[in-house]
């Protein structure tokens, strides 16, 4: 128990200001074409998705049937109590030391920034919301990282109910084993008003060991304080007891610091709410990681955005309570924004996985301070196949989010590749010169980027394709900005477009990204990136005034596009390899052509590609090409963003029908079986950005 005085404001807790904001958001979804499906059931949920570190899912039907897990699949235990009546019930993870009754799910509802869960049972229902700034288009709340966890309770049988709440974290979130020692401290951050608890390691080495998880850093929870409120920092087992039994929580446990997993020392509140009647009741949490330091560049280690903007923990904290109605509203008109245009697009389908994914996509990057340049600068991560920094055959197909919602802040994730790629690596510490004539793959481990070019995973025309399309998209949204930021890698983007002319038209045996195939030679869709990608370079040519030289790059572009079509034409499709008679691919990388609005590829190519997918259409979708049953949910949603509305529409069910029927219960995987809708690999990527690309051509 603490003894802080606990008579201060609270900003975000009043009835009144939460209500107007769900009230609000409420009206907002009842729009035509805003509308998830009912019933529509996640593989899994994200509850805690702020960047590649903290990442908090729930992978099962109900919020209690299992623990709350990182994206890896570890426990990442947050829980959740409510005792009504006297009687303790459990709605959010399930452990040995929770109560076995629960308070009934009766919905999850998964809104991009927001997830709304509900339950009630005994006369009382219970909303839950987890909402993050996800917002990549406004980086003074988008850097911010945090999320809040709010509760609204309410009568529903005309009684009045005793109700307290509970909720505990383990410092799990801020370990990458747990039998590393951690701290705790309530003292660490003092904010008038607010009680603020932390947890972290305490060997806080950056940056660790290239684990997927963290375990440098502190996780903070803060709650405004009030009379009815207990805290505590003990063994979650005692706490968690204390609580059901209707005893005071215990004081905080000076045995630190200690094991993670040394009976289990977490972070603890609760909330005597009194009786509580028709009128909702509601509290929140805000939790909060700060990584200290994000990402180490050659040699440059970069702190979070945040910190430039809000100088201090405290006073990012402070900004996050004291402006959470703000905040919060931000997050459901965006939310509401993005699912009407989703609705118009697809209906309710569409809208459902689309918002699924968006936490994915956007928490799958961070924003740093560059303190050499005095700029931002943002990292994205390859979650899962290989932990990766900034691979630009990551960033492409999650690219069409980010083109529709935030094309200049897309950019910033490009420049630390343009950086690499023109030598300024001295600039940060560590000399490592790029000799190669073609765009690299990634930049190293995250969070290290340090790579050699002679240690690059080669995908010389993929990535130089990748680039220059993605280049090219922000440059159709805001031309001059564009043409002024990359008025400096010239030289580069010259080199990529040669490499393209010479490479062309075709790609002989390199790989492309779908390189868990196996290598294909010849291969036809990789040469339409390639080729889509000069059409890019004379575009941003063209744009910039240097006609001649546009039209010098667009008349071989046009050339290689003629070879195209007389070498993979394959009676009513195109093939897979230009040496392969009979097979078949789907056909991506013609997709950014329908943004840039070019005429390389005519549209009958569009026509009978799409027309030969329906061909191939299992249970679950279209395979990826005649190699396996296997598609990757990304390129399959680039493939449908190109057909007519009734092709579009039958795939976004498929991969709907995929989400909401898989009994594999992970963050959406981009890699499944279209027979048997099994999951082949891959978890929690930002390639599904890549759902978006109907939303970025048609809105
Ligand atoms: C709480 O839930 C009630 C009942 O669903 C709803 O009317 C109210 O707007 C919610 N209030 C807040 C603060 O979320
Ligand atoms: C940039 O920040 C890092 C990490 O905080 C620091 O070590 C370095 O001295 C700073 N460099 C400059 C140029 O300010
Ligand atoms: C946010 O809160 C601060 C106080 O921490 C206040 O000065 C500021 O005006 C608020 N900003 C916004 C955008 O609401
Ligand atoms: C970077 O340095 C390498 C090695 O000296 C050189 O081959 C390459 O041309 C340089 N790149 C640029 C853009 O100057
Ligand atoms: C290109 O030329 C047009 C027409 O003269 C002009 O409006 C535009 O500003 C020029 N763009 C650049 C980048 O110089
Ligand atoms: C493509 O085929 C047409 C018709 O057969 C022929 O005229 C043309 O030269 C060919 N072009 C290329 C680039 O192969
Ligand atoms: C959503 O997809 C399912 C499964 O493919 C399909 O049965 C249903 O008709 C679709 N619903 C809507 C509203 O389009």
């Amino acid at each position: 128990m603490d003894d802080e005085s606990r008579d201060k404001p609270k900003k975000c807790s009043t009835n009144m200001s939460l209500a107007v904001i769900f009230i609000s958001s409420l009206l907002a979804m009842a729009g035509v074409g805003g509308q998830l499906t009912p019933g529509f059931r996640p593989p899994s949920v994200p509850l805690l998705v702020v960047n590649p570190y903290f990442s908090v899912w729930s992978n099962a039907d109900n919020l209690y049937d299992d623990f709350t897990r990182h994206w890896t699949g570890a426990v990442n235990c947050f829980t959740g109590m409510i005792s009504i009546d006297g009687k303790p019930y459990r709605f959010m993870s399930k452990d040995s030391d929770l109560p076995d009754s629960v308070i009934t799910q009766k919905s999850v509802q998964v809104y991009p920034t927001r997830t709304v869960y509900e339950f009630a049972s005994q006369g009382i229902q219970l909303i839950v919301t987890f909402t993050t700034p996800s917002l990549p288009n406004f980086v003074e709340y988008g850097s911010l990282p945090i999320s809040y966890i709010s509760f609204n309770v309410s009568s529903t049988d005309g009684q009045t109910h005793d109700v307290r709440l509970y909720y505990d974290n383990t410092a799990e979130i801020a370990v990458s084993d747990v039998l590393e020692k951690v701290s705790w401290s309530r003292t660490a951050v003092k904010l008038d008003g607010y009680i603020t608890m932390r947890t972290g390691t305490v060997s806080q080495q950056f940056p660790g060991k290239g684990s997927d998880r963290i375990n440098w850093g502190y996780f903070y929870v803060s709650v405004p304080d009030e009379s009815s409120l207990q805290t505590s920092m003990t063994n979650v087992g005692d706490s968690r007891v204390a609580f059901a039994n209707g005893k005071p929580l215990p004081s905080d446990d000076p045995n630190q610091p200690r094991p993670c997993s040394d009976k289990w020392p977490g972070l603890v509140i609760a909330w005597d709410l009194g009786k509580v009647g028709s009128t909702a009741v509601s509290k929140y949490v805000t939790v909060a990681y700060d990584q200290v330091d994000s990402i180490l560049y050659f040699g440059t280690a970069m702190i979070p955005y945040w910190r430039h903007v809000y100088q201090s923990l405290p006073g990012m904290l402070l900004f996050a309570h004291e402006n959470c109605t703000g905040i919060v509203n931000k997050c459901t008109e965006t939310d509401s924004t993005v699912m009407g245009t989703l609705g118009k697009l697809g209906g309710s389908n569409y809208t459902s996985i689309a918002s699924l994914v968006w936490r994915q996509a956007v928490g799958g990057t961070e924003s740093v301070w560059n303190n050499v340049t005095n700029k931002e600068w943002r990292f994205m991560k390859e979650i899962s196949s290989d932990g990766d920094v900034s691979t630009v055959d990551v960033l492409f197909p999650a690219s069409p989010l980010f083109i529709w919602q935030s094309p200049q802040p897309f950019y910033l994730m490009l420049e630390p590749l343009l950086a690499y790629t023109n030598n300024e690596t001295i600039k940060y510490g560590l000399n490592i010169p790029y000799n190669l004539a073609w765009c690299p793959h990634h930049l190293g481990h995250w969070p290290v980027c340090n790579l050699p070019p002679n240690h690059q995973e080669q995908m010389p025309i993929e990535e130089t394709g990748n680039i220059l399309i993605m280049l090219a998209a922000i440059a159709k949204s805001d031309p001059t900005w564009l043409l002024n930021a990359v008025a400096k890698y010239e030289g580069v983007l010259k080199v990529f477009g040669d490499y393209l002319v010479s490479s062309l038209p075709d790609p002989a045996n390199q790989i492309c990204t779908d390189d868990f195939e196996g290598p294909s030679p010849h291969n036809v869709n990789l040469a339409a990136k390639g080729i889509v990608g000069l059409g890019a370079y004379s575009y941003i040519l063209r744009l910039d005034n240097q006609t001649d030289k546009a039209d010098y790059y667009l008349k071989i572009a046009q050339s290689y596009a003629q070879y195209w079509i007389n070498h993979s034409l394959d009676g009513d499709h195109y093939k897979l390899q230009y040496n392969l008679p009979g097979s078949w691919s789907l056909k991506y990388n013609l997709m950014y052509q329908k943004l840039l609005g070019f005429e390389l590829f005519p549209q009958n190519v569009f026509d009978s590609e799409e027309m030969y997918y329906q061909t191939k259409m299992n249970e679950y979708g279209v395979p990826l090409d005649d190699r396996a049953d296997f598609t990757k949910s990304d390129w399959m949603m680039w493939v449908a963003a190109m057909g007519n509305q009734e092709q579009f529409q039958l795939l976004v069910d498929k991969l709907y029908l995929f989400a909401t029927s898989t009994p594999d219960r992970v963050p959406f995987t981009d890699w499944y079986y279209t027979s048997t809708g099994k999951r082949k690999g891959f978890i929690a990527r930002p390639v599904m950005g890549g759902l978006y690309a109907r939303a970025m051509l048609y809105s």
